[in-house]
């Protein structure tokens, strides 16, 4: 069963255990200098990342979730504010991918979404991520390519 976990400091410690388990960093933060891989560095900057846009209430700008499959960590979710819109996210570790997990989870950040009262969902991707456009067609999204950027949009009622 998949659901989504809200962040806190001990979600945050499995979170960062699925991303070093399975996915590279640049899936799942901003690029940090050094030798590739799940440096030290890379670790604590991965945790500063969250703590900055989720956990410490004085620099969020989003809501993050742990997706959790049958109480393992596999993944990551977020949806930041963008004035009436809500802006999501997601990665799932490489090992999981391609079984219909992506598309539970974005039925489950729509659903948040939709509680939230944003009027839209919106999310972008490249070009290149066929996954990752499935899933955002397939809730019915407006798709726009812009050379390798593809941005989506969704009313919500
Ligand atoms: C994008 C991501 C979240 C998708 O999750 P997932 O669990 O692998 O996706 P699903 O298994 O639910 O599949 C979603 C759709 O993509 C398709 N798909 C899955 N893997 C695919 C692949 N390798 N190539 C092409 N299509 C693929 C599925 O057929 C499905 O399409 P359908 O609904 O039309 O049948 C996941 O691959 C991921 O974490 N990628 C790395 C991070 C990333 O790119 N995040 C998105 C940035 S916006």
């Amino acid at each position: 069963m998949t659901v989504l976990t809200p962040l806190d400091e001990p979600a945050l410690v499995r979170l960062l255990e699925a991303a070093v388990a399975g996915a590279d960093p640049l899936e799942v933060m901003p690029p940090v200098e050094g030798p590739p891989g799940w440096t030290a560095a890379r670790r604590a900057a991965f945790l500063a990342f969250h703590h900055a846009r989720s956990l410490n209430p004085a620099t969020a700008v989003e809501r993050t979730w742990v997706v959790d499959v049958d109480g393992v960590a596999v993944g990551a979710a977020r949806l930041e504010r963008h004035g009436d819109a809500v802006e999501a996210g997601i990665w799932l570790r490489r090992d999981v991918r391609g079984r219909g997990i992506g598309t539970q989870v974005t039925a489950l950040l729509l659903a948040e979404a939709q509680r939230s009262g944003a009027a839209r969902f919106i999310a972008s991707t490249t070009a290149d991520n066929h996954s990752a456009r499935s899933l955002l067609g397939g809730i019915g999204a407006a798709l726009t390519v812009a050379g390798e950027e593809v941005a989506a949009d969704l009313p919500l009622s």
